[in-house]
This record gives C-alpha cells, structure tokens and sequence, in this order.
C-alpha cells in the first residue's frame, strides 16, 4: 500500500483471492470488483454501495472463452464480443450450465452480463485472480459514476481500502449493454460504442427494450447531482450556471460557465468529459444549470440519456 491508498497489482489480486473488494480503472468508468465467485465478497459491493440486492452485477472476463463458459451465446452474440472485445460492450446472455458466477452477482436471474474490458490494469487483474470479477461503477448507487480515482475516493474512500488508480477513464461513458435474450438483439443501455456501430456490425438494427426486459439499473435514478439541470437550454436564464457544448450558450451570452463538453462538438471528448462536469456542479455548489443541445446520434444517444437522468427524467426509487 502507498499513502495515497493506491496500491500494485499483485496486492489487489491477493485482497481479491481473500474475499476483499478492489476498486480499478476500466477504459469506461471505474469499477469496484470483487471474486464473482465468492458470494460474501460480491455482497460486500452490494453493502458498500448502498445498492438494492435486485440490480445484478457485470461479470468481467479476460477473454472471450471465459465469457463463453458463463453464458449461453447465440451466434449473433458471439459475433458481437468477438467484434468489440476486449473493449466497452456488455452482453447480456441467459446464464451457461456452468454458473460460475454467484447467484448474488446475477440477482439470481436466469441471466448474466458478461464484459472483457480493453484497459491493461483490468485484465491483469482478472488474469491475475483467474476467476471472472463482479463490478459496478465505484460510485455511492445513485451518484455519478467515477472517472478517476480520486472520484472513487471521493465517493467510497471511507469503506474501500484498495483503489488502483491509472488516471483519467478514457470513454468517461459506461459500457453499451445488448442483451440476447429474446433471440433478438435489444440495445438495454447506451453507452461508450454508439448504436450505429454496433448495428453495422449486427447487420440489424437494435430493439428497445420492452416491458420488464430492460436493465434494472436502468430503473432506478441515477447520475444525480444536486443541482437542477435544464436541458437543451438555447438561452441562459438569470441565476443559472452553464454546461455547454461548442461554445453555444458562451455564445449566447453565459459566463459561469461549469464546463464546455466539447469545445470543437466533438461527442467521443464530450462523453470523456461528461461525468466530471456533473461532479463539478456539486463541487462548486451549483443550484441551477443549463445545458445546451447535445447531438443525439452516435455517441449522443448515451450522453443525453445519463444528462435526462442526471436531470431526474428517470427515476423510480433512488438508491
Ligand atoms: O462500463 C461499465 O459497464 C462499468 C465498468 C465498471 O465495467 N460497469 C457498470 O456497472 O456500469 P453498473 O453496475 O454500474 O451497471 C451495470 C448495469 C446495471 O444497470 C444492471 O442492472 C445491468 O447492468 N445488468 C447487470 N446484469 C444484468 C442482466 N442479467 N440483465 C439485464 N441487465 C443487467
Ligand atoms: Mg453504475
């Protein structure tokens, strides 16, 4: 351990092995992994978050025949993690006769999240434990998910001893969620591949979720700062911070101005810089913002999701 509570890989691994939680850096957002096999460290995550015991967990893999032993993959599924592995895509398959991975981890449904993340850290991690690692975003449920190790910090520092830390997420979005559970592929949560990417390589289009077969994360709201957000601002109204996006509100006249997502309208440096301008608004106090239009294609489709929830468009119960 170091004294900045960051620790070496072999360490982390050695914690995990001994039923401890770890949190560490994926390419999306960090995670706070514990042995998806060993139930009494998966319910550690659930009990350090605060996190309902519905909402399952992510089974993170290190290659794709690990992945192949946990879940039943049909052959569009298969053709997709072959495709975006190892990299930010979560597939969602009914879970394989094997059930390597605890009931707690899955909520005891029929079917489990399967991902193999690209970042170095993530996969030496799995590799070292060699068993798949259950982890969600290492964020307190309901709160913004972390993009650096000091959020984690910020967030969980208190209950979680182990925080890996390799800098700033690259994606700063969470991981695209398609499940294969209807034989049809559903798009359950946008994310950090963009829509029409994963549909070129599907060679069809995605279904939206219908009825109960959605992620139950999903439900619940999320990515909630503080402060009132009031999207699509074209204009800034009195007392308002802003989050803008291509200098459009800056332009229209706004001069406290939280971040600019993307100076150039860039969506990929706009998804990198979201969650730390929501974060930002809680730092700095902020009661009210505006934020301007985001595109709604490729990458947008994510970013205005989490901006609707960080605004409180979705919500059933807080957690
Ligand atoms: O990028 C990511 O996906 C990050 C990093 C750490 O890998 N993880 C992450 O985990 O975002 P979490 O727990 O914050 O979000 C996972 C979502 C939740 O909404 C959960 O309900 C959904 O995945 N999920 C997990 N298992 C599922 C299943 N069997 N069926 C449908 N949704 C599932
Ligand atoms: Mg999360």
């Amino acid at each position: 351990m170091t004294d900045d509570g960051s620790t070496a890989l072999a360490d982390a691994v050695a914690l995990l092995r001994a039923g401890e939680v770890v949190a560490f850096p994926t390419e999306t957002v960090y995670g706070l992994g514990a042995d998806a096999t060993n139930p009494h460290a998966v319910a550690r995550i659930f009990a350090i978050k605060g996190r309902p015991s519905f909402n399952p967990l992510i089974a993170h893999v290190a290659s794709l025949e690990q992945a192949l032993a946990l879940g039943e993959f049909s052959g569009a599924a298969e053709r997709l993690a072959t495709a975006f592995w190892p990299g930010p895509l979560t597939v969602v398959t009914p879970v394989g006769v094997s059930r390597g991975v605890c009931d707690l981890a899955r909520a005891g449904l029929g079917s489990i999240a399967l991902r193999m993340p690209r970042h170095a850290m993530a996969l030496a991690l799995i590799e070292g434990l060699g068993r798949p690692i259950a982890a969600p975003s290492a964020n307190r449920s309901g709160r913004v998910s972390p993009v650096s190790a000091a959020h984690v910090r910020a967030d969980l520092g208190a209950d979680v001893r182990c925080i890996l830390d390799a800098g700033v997420s690259a994606c700063g979005l969470e991981s695209t969620i398609v499940g294969f559970l209807s034989g049809e592929a559903t798009l359950l949560r946008p994310g950090a591949i963009a829509r029409e990417e994963i549909e070129a390589a599907l060679g069809t289009r995605l279904l939206q979720p219908v009825g109960n077969i959605v992620a139950p994360g999903a439900t619940l709201s999320h990515y909630a700062p503080r402060a009132t957000l009031r999207l699509n601002a074209e204009q800034i109204e009195p007392g308002e911070w802003a989050i803008d996006f291509a200098g459009k509100l800056a332009k229209a006249g706004a001069e406290r101005i939280v971040a600019d997502l993307s100076a150039v309208g860039d969506l990929r440096e706009a998804a990198a810089n979201l969650y730390t301008a929501l974060r930002k608004l809680d730092d700095e106090d902020v009661m009210i913002a505006a934020v301007a239009p985001v595109p709604s294609y490729g990458l947008g489709e994510a970013i205005n999701d989490r901006l609707r929830r960080a605004a409180g468009g979705v919500s059933s119960r807080s957690s």
